[in-house]
């Protein structure tokens, strides 16, 4: 068995780990670090905590690194979580999008799910996507991306349980979905859809991929960061959206005193970002 954690390595850790990715890990979590990290020394054969923060910081293997955010984040989520965004998402800003781009002589819309874990976001923005016929002619391009390697190879297997597609609407689950022993596996033409990229908010140089996005999904994810590290992933997402865009965050989430450049809108009792 791993020894306990000691004070200074917790601080070490935590601090290495803040760095690397803006999650903060808090007192009360220690526990929890202890466990995930003591398994992986375990599986790793380490002597213990210390020698693996001298792995992780020295060794040029950086899949050790992926690895530790596989173990540390939370991947909680679901098709169709917090729906009101969707439905403002398809019923209101759609239609304005798709006016503003046409008189910009754009024939294209760029959504960007920032943090996407196992994929249900992006993929219910997609199957949104496939409902509104009139919008044809335009191209839609849905990104997705994450920190976690293996929630992006999840995503991209597009194979879900019960629990993750018990909001998704009985008609979108016969036309996008097989369901054989349990799994529900989602279509060929959805998953063909969306774009995976693995993006870390924390670092400049992975979002730069992204531009003239008109809308991003980045929800449930800057709760784990402390004001520092929000207001660097929110100056990336600024940075990816075109003038006017839009931004979602989580229901329990918020930009006061985190930034002025975007102008909170509320459209049918939703909040939504808009880029100023
Ligand atoms: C709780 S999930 C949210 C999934 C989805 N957006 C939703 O609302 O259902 C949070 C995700 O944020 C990712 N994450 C945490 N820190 C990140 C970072 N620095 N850059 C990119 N993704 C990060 C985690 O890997 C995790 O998959």
């Amino acid at each position: 068995m791993t020894p306990a954690i000691t004070d200074e390595i917790f601080k070490q850790f935590r601090d290495f780990i803040y760095e690397k990715c803006g999650i903060f890990i808090p007192d009360n979590k220690r526990y929890f670090l202890e466990n995930r990290l003591g398994r992986r020394i375990q599986e790793k054969d380490l002597k213990g905590y210390q020698d693996y923060l001298y792995t992780l910081k020295y060794d040029s293997d950086k899949n050790e690194l992926s690895k530790l955010f596989d173990l540390i984040t939370t991947n909680e989520t679901f098709f169709f979580r917090e729906p009101q965004h969707f439905d403002v998402f398809k019923g209101e800003l759609l239609p304005r999008i798709i006016s503003e781009n046409t008189q910009a002589g754009r024939r294209d819309i760029k959504v960007w799910s920032a943090a996407c874990s196992t994929g249900e976001e992006p993929y219910t923005i997609a199957m949104l996507f496939l409902d509104k016929h009139e919008n044809g002619l335009y191209r839609k391009e849905i990104y997705a991306s994450d920190l976690s390697e293996s929630v992006l190879g999840s995503a991209r297997a597009g194979v879900y349980g019960s629990y993750a597609v018990r909001n998704v609407p009985e008609e979108y689950l016969r036309k996008h979905f097989t369901n054989t022993d349990q799994q529900y596996k989602l279509s060929p033409t959805v998953k063909s859809m969306v774009k995976y990229m693995k993006i870390n908010l924390m670092e400049d140089r992975d979002a730069r991929a992204l531009r003239g996005v008109d809308v991003i999904f980045c929800r449930n994810v800057l709760i784990y960061f402390d004001d520092k590290a929000k207001q660097k992933a929110v100056s990336q997402l600024y940075d990816a959206l075109r003038p006017n865009g839009y931004l979602f965050i989580g229901t329990s989430e918020s930009l006061h005193n985190i930034t002025r450049a975007f102008r909170p809108v509320v459209i049918n009792k939703v909040i939504v970002y808009q880029k100023v």
